[in-house]
């Protein structure tokens, strides 16, 4: 469906908000990112952020507030306990999900580690459809398995499946039962940023629920994307088509016993988290340790001002508006960049669009890794800068099923001219792949090495230049 834009009239879409406040980029000549990027040992992670464009790295905490959050964070109460603030985010969060229990963070990740730490044992198993990072790695700091277990369909980024976010129920069903006992809780990851940012449909995860429920096992939601799946569900189920964006939440949240959330994405605010359960015992369990690492239950290492602007922002990210331009942008810039012929992940999701870089440089093995070759290239065609999810991300896990670079769209912060602008570079790069090389790592650290590894770039195999080059 395309979105119409709010004007109604079937015009071009425009964004559903107009600039109050600029921020200037500097521009950089390709000269001057040779030389960044060069210094930065080619890990785009470790380029100053002066010297990108369009930066499509991630879209957490890069996104831009709107005028109300700006104003609700000069309401910050800064009290240490019990802030006018607290009460404000826990309403705003009891509203949304319907769960009783409501406990700040100061990100996702230490949601997750607060929740895991109280229901993880070493030798227990915990599924998910995906995992993030940081959600596997709680898993696994806790001597406990991590395991995927993606829809079937997931498995072929050229098919427009429009669920991929979808647990493949047989084989939770199976795990379930093989691991009865070992099982402390399953996860779904709404929407599943790993494989593309596609949802999860409420039929699914309803069955989830009823096998979880089944087993005795809680069912959580990763809830980083939520507002992104209630759209696209709004979009690709005919069930939910003109149903407020609220409404279908609600019954999102009503099918999970809790969930762990990152404001940094569909919070709409910079830094905040917080993880929210139904089981008011193991939430006062977790509020009697968190104030060692996060802070009082009522902050969480969070100020006042924050808890504000998630209050703001939690309202906002479902605005219909928003919500259709939103996922609009991401089809667009996915239609422009397939018209090129270049290869994404079918259909493009909620927050990115994710080039396949294995079918982008089919002469570059993975074991070369295809998709930092590329982020590479596109940094120093344009000034891009994007994030390798394949085989440099999956590290010591072996090979992923796909080599793929992310172009993650940070909430309302560019144009569609950045964008249209980012579609021609990447489209540049495309016209000349052949003659582009893998990299080999020249150094890395055992763990998370995607962030601080260094590389040195490859010459392309002699049988991927073209034919006049060859034997030169
Ligand atoms: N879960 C998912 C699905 C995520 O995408 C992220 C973060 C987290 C949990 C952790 O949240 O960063 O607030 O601690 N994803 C970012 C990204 C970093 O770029 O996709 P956090």
């Amino acid at each position: 469906m395309v979105h119409q834009g709010s004007n109604g009239h079937g015009l071009p879409p425009f964004e559903p908000y107009r600039v109050k406040c600029v921020e200037r980029l500097r521009m950089t000549t390709r000269a001057e990112r040779e030389e960044l990027l060069a210094r930065a040992g080619l890990n785009l992670f470790r380029v100053p952020a002066e010297g990108v464009l369009v930066d499509l790295l991630t879209d957490s905490g890069t996104g831009a507030m709107s005028d109300e959050q700006w104003s609700a964070l000069m309401r910050g109460d800064e009290s240490y306990a019990g802030a006018r603030s607290w009460t404000r985010f826990e309403a705003a969060v009891r509203d949304l999900t319907g769960y009783e229990h409501v406990i700040p963070t100061h990100q996702g990740r230490a949601a997750e580690y607060l929740l895991f730490s109280a229901l993880v044992r070493p030798g227990d198993v915990v599924p998910s459809n995906t995992h993030f990072d940081t959600t596997r790695a709680n898993v696994e700091a806790r001597g406990a398995t991590a395991i995927d277990l993606p829809c079937p369909e997931a498995a072929d980024t050229r098919s427009r499946y429009p669920f991929k976010g979808d647990v493949d129920l047989a084989r939770l069903e199976a795990c379930l039962a093989e691991h009865a006992g070992q099982v402390p809780l399953a996860i779904l990851t709404v929407t599943n940023n790993a494989l593309g940012g596609h949802p999860a449909s409420l039929a699914n995860v309803r069955t989830a629920q009823r096998l979880c429920r089944r087993a005795g096992v809680p069912l959580v939601l990763d809830a980083c994307r939520f507002a992104e799946n209630v759209g696209l569900l709004r979009e690709r189920d005919p069930e939910y088509a003109g149903r407020p964006p609220r409404e279908i939440a609600r019954e999102l949240f009503g099918l999970a016993d809790g969930c762990t959330m990152s404001a940094k994405k569909d919070g709409l605010a910079h830094i905040g988290g917080f993880l929210a359960l139904r089981d008011g015992a193991l939430a006062e369990e977790i509020r009697r340790r968190m104030v060692v690492t996060e802070g009082f239950p009522t902050y969480g290492g969070l100020a006042g001002r924050d808890l504000e602007a998630i209050a703001q922002g939690l309202v906002e990210v479902l605005d219909e508006d928003y919500l259709a331009h939103r996922l609009d942008t991401v089809r667009r810039m996915g239609a422009r960049l397939e018209a090129h012929g270049i290869p994404i992940v079918r259909p493009a999701g909620g927050h990115a669009v994710f080039l396949d870089a294995g079918r982008f440089l089919p002469h570059v093995p993975p074991a070369q890794f295809p998709g930092q070759a590329l982020a590479i290239e596109l940094y120093l065609e344009g000034g891009l800068r994007t994030c390798e999810v394949g085989s440099l991300l999956h590290g010591a896990r072996g090979r992923p099923p796909h080599e793929l670079l992310r172009l993650a769209i940070p909430r309302r912060t560019y144009t569609w001219s950045h964008l249209e602008y980012a579609v021609k570079v990447v489209a540049r790069v495309w016209r000349r792949r052949r003659s582009i090389g893998g990299v080999a790592i020249e150094e890395a650290p055992e763990v998370l090495r995607h962030f601080s590894a260094r590389f040195s770039r490859l010459a392309p195999a002699p049988a991927a230049r073209p034919a006049a080059a060859r034997g030169s």
